[in-house]
């Protein structure tokens, strides 16, 4: 997680599912640099009382480029400027990589999915460093890419390009290019209107007792107020795990551009109707076509119930 206002909401998500047993958490440069990334993780695990849950300080840097960051967008405390006060948590002593490596280690199947809501640079330096990390790790769920297979994807970041992609190309490069099954909900599917949350979503996520309602509202709120919506990339990761039905998935040939001048970070996936032998078509990925509309209400559900 790169500590963004969606990552906070799907850390909430993920925490409060019984679906899932969240082993631990880590921050990444990103939307915010790794040392804020990791305060907001662990504000959120205090908030829900989970302090079971490790938060790690990942990599501080993309692997060969200098960061890139969206404060512009989820402020300069990745939480909407809310100023929020201070986790009393610690993070963990351990470096992220072997508190993951320890995590997968311990996993008695081989049955850990790792979910990525920021730039991929954690996990490629995992699958690097340690290779046999790859044989432990049963699937990986990545926010991130734009596959132009909907109207909705194409790029943020630029016109090709998403986000936590563009923010550390190589790194996607190296996590599309192992072995470990990959399921991309990129822009195609998190920037259709009807999964976003809107000004009334917002109204009525404000009207909700309790103080998670009351955290997730103030951190939406410079961002409902300025863009009148707000998509929820970060979460609908998540919900891939908890209520998998909702989501519709198609297999492409996919890899990622780490050269072009106007295509840098650019996820190409294959759409043509036959398999080319030449290794350009890259590896198969399961990229998300669409997303339910009912997952807006599971995942305000989630988030308010009390
Ligand atoms: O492009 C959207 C992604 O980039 C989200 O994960 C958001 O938090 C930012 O990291
Ligand atoms: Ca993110």
């Amino acid at each position: 997680m790169d500590g963004g206002i969606d990552d906070a909401l799907a850390l909430i998500l993920a925490l409060r599912s019984p679906e899932l047993e969240v082993a631990g958490i880590t921050a990444v440069s990103g939307n915010v640099p790794v040392e804020q990334a990791t305060v907001n993780g662990l504000r959120i695990v205090e908030l829900l009382d989970r302090s079971d849950v490790w938060v790690a300080r990942g990599l501080g840097n993309p692997l060969f480029r200098d960061p890139i960051r969206a404060t512009a967008f989820h402020g300069s405390d990745g939480l909407g400027d809310s100023n929020l006060p201070l986790p009393k948590l610690s993070p963990s002593r351990k470096p992220a990589l072997n508190a993951i490596l320890e995590t997968l280690a311990s996993s008695k199947r081989k049955s850990t999915t790792i979910i990525c809501t920021g730039p991929l640079t954690n996990i490629a330096a995992l699958l690097t460093e340690f290779p046999d990390a790859e044989g432990m790790v049963e699937e990986i769920v990545i926010m991130g890419g734009a596959y132009f297979v909907t109207e909705y994807g194409f790029g943020n970041e630029t016109p090709v390009a998403e986000f936590n992609v563009y923010s550390d190309p190589e790194a996607a490069k190296i996590v599309f290019e192992a072995g470990v099954p990959i399921k991309a909900v990129g822009l195609d599917a998190t920037m259709n209107p009807r999964v976003q949350l809107t000004k009334s979503d917002y109204s009525w996520l404000r009207n909700r007792k309790g103080w998670v309602s009351a955290f997730a509202s103030s951190i939406l709120k410079n961002n409902i107020k300025t863009y009148g919506r707000f998509a929820l990339h970060d979460p609908m990761a998540v919900a891939v795990k908890i209520r998998p039905s909702f989501f519709q998935f198609a297999n492409y040939h996919a890899q990622v551009e780490t050269k072009g001048e106007y295509t840098l970070g650019m996820t190409v996936a294959d759409r043509r109707d036959w398999l080319p032998d030449d290794k350009l078509a890259g590896r198969p990925v399961m990229v998300c076509t669409s997303a339910d509309p009912k997952f807006k209400q599971f995942f305000l559900r989630r988030l308010t119930a009390a």
